[in-house]
């Protein structure tokens, strides 16, 4: 197939607007699968996003579509993550395409991440066709979500495709619409070859995997290749696209997604947003990779066991292969051992990172409450970044601490405007703007710290809305704040990984709502554990965890000793996740307790 005939293409939507079950409905129609492989959901292969139902992972597939006009064509249709913490990766995998299909649910219309996306999709200079989903249900409005993406989106939604992924509707027309709206790849093949690592896994017997798209010149197996960020150079032993089972070529040329090894056994030789260029033909310049985001949110993750420790190095050391933003370095905590500080994008992403080390690498993990990273300006002038609430530094030589706001956009039908509102004002909001996107619903924006936004703002923000609003943020900036460190001592000493700043006016109803809660998280040890909230040397909050009284095993009456084993091994469980800090076992729980304060 020539390369005029290639499209390569994203879907792009909102969350739950339909995305994966168009892909799989777009894999059917090209016969793709096979009836027993379309059972599940192709395209979102991980566990935990199956279990979650959101797509994590971009994948790359290849498809083969006899058109109207009688030609065939070959299509990579790349997926994105719809999850406002992934954003990222959307973006990565844009940089593949030429066109993205752009899904809105019939009912619910453009929501806070259709429009981030389509943002991106326009940055990409992509071509943009918008398809209206979820038709056959009693609520679509077809009129009323086509006016909304003209008027909030600025494109031409009169010749949207009109669609039931569920129901197998519209599915021809946009399979036709891909073949005359997507412009083909533009490089070419007798160029220097520069092939764009999108996505890269880890393999125990093959190395690194990368996934590529190539756009310019082509690729060999054999070919000495070279990596334009790191120089390193390696041999391409495989090379292959996914139809969607791995089918091995020997060469990829311009247009082409699919993968590539090369022995790569070091994941850092290996970056995603790296170009691969020919070592005897290198391009000059290499492909503009990706705008690195950096994390917004931290958190100390720590074995339970502490012989894990190295293991979970490297478990950290192969999610980052392919995960450029989550950071991660040694940290050593009184209170936990050795563990790393890591940092995430949002919160999704610190919980999906928990659940993959604890899944694929088996290493239960005490985490940390996670904290945002605060500017401290001391006397000297000196600015320090503090992403540790534990090491904060307080007295005379601090002269501010600023916290990072963002600019949070919620849309919501217009009849929870007040709830809306109440929330962003206690969480310490700034209202900034409020539109109507049509008559029914509204977008408001305003100006938060990120700190709030990570304690529960999105569940509340959920269940006042009942569960009708959407959310996206974007980082706006440092600003000084009134804020303060918060220090938690059990049996009279300081527990420095349940330490938290706050801001001032907040600080004595936190203080209590923590040492309550602590006294209830953490189990009665053999003796009376007192738990005090501190600032400075100041205590503004105690309680006490009293001493206890019987032996669990008394419960039992008298000699049933499998109920006595049932009730021993039930305890053990429980303990599992616990951590001996000095002479009281600590639950894990108790460290995420600041979490769910208001
Ligand atoms: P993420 O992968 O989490 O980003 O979501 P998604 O956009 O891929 O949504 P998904 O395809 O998983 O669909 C979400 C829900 O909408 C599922 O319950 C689908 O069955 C349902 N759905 C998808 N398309 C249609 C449709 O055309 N009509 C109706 N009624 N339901 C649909």
């Amino acid at each position: 197939i020539k390369k005029e005939n290639v499209r390569n293409f994203s879907i792009i939507a909102h969350i739950d607007h339909g995305k994966s079950t168009l892909a799989d409905r777009i894999l059917e129609k090209t016969k793709a699968l096979t009836d027993r492989e379309m059972k599940e959901q192709f395209l979102d292969a991980m566990d935990l996003e199956r279990e979650r139902g959101i797509t994590i992972k971009l994948n790359a597939v290849q498809l083969k579509y006899g058109a109207n006009n009688g030609d065939d064509y070959l299509f990579h249709l790349i997926d994105t993550p719809g999850h406002v913490d992934f954003t990222y990766e959307v973006s990565r995998s844009l940089a593949a395409c030429e066109g993205a299909l752009l899904v809105v649910d019939a009912a619910q219309g453009i929501e806070a991440q259709t429009l981030a996306n389509v943002y991106l999709a326009l940055d990409n200079d992509l071509e943009i066709i918008p398809v209206i989903n979820k038709i056959d249900l009693p609520g679509a409005d077809v009129e009323r979500v086509k006016q909304e993406i003209e008027d909030v989106i600025g494109i031409d939604a009169d010749d949207a495709i009109l669609a039931s992924a569920k129901d197998g509707v519209g599915i021809d027309e946009i399979l036709e619409r891909i073949v005359t709206d997507i412009p083909a790849p533009s490089g070419k093949s007798e160029n220097p070859t520069k092939a764009l690592i999108f996505d890269s896994l880890y393999d125990s017997y093959r190395g690194v995997i990368a996934y590529i798209c190539v756009k310019e010149g082509s690729l060999k197996v054999g070919d000495e290749i070279k990596m334009m960020q790191t120089d390193k150079t390696f041999q391409v032993s495989d090379l292959g696209v996914f139809t969607p089972n791995p089918v091995s070529k020997e060469e990829l040329t311009v247009g082409d997604v699919g993968f590539l090894t090369a022995s790569i056994k070091n994941v850092g030789d290996s970056r995603v947003g790296d170009t691969i260029t020919l070592a005897k033909q290198p391009a000059e310049e290499p492909l503009p990779g990706y705008k690195r985001l950096n994390p917004m949110v931290y958190c100390g993750l720590f074995p339970v066991e502490s012989d894990n420790y190295n293991d979970l190095r490297e478990a950290l050391e192969r999610l980052e292969l392919n995960d450029s933003s989550l950071q991660y370095e040694a940290e050593t905590s009184q209170a936990l051992g050795f563990g790393f500080r890591c940092g995430f994008l949002g919160l999704l992403h610190m919980e999906i990172i928990q659940e993959r080390i604890e899944r694929e690498f088996n290493i239960e993990l005490i985490t940390t409450a996670p904290s945002v990273i605060y500017e401290v300006e001391l006397t000297t002038d000196e600015v320090i970044n503090i992403e540790n609430p534990s090491l904060m530094p307080e007295g005379k030589n601090v002269k501010e601490v600023r916290e990072p706001f963002v600019q949070a956009t919620i849309m919501v039908p217009s009849d929870f405007i007040g709830p809306v509102m109440e929330i962003c004002e206690k969480k310490r909001g700034n209202y900034v703007d409020m539109q109507y996107l049509d008559e029914h619903r509204v977008n408001i924006v305003y100006d938060i710290p990120l700190s709030e936004i990570v304690y529960d703002f999105f569940d509340q923000l959920k269940s006042q809305t009942k569960g009708y609003a959407s959310f996206d943020y974007e980082l706006s900036g440092y600003r000084a704040s009134n804020l303060v460190k918060m220090d938690i001592l059990l049996n009279g000493e300081t527990i420095d990984a349940l330490s938290f700043i706050v801001h001032r006016d907040f600080a004595f109803h936190r203080g209590k709502q923590i040492a309550e809660k602590l006294k209830d998280l953490i189990p009665r040890q053999q003796f009376e554990v007192p738990v005090q909230a501190t600032i400075g040397n100041k205590v503004i909050a105690r309680s006490t965890i009293k001493a206890m009284r019987k032996n669990v095993l008394s419960k039992c009456y008298g000699g049933d000793i499998s109920r006595k084993r049932k009730l021993l091994e039930k305890q053990k469980e429980g303990k599992k996740r616990m951590k001996m800090v000095g002479k009281v076992e600590i639950p894990q729980e108790a460290f995420m307790s600041v979490l769910e304060m208001n």
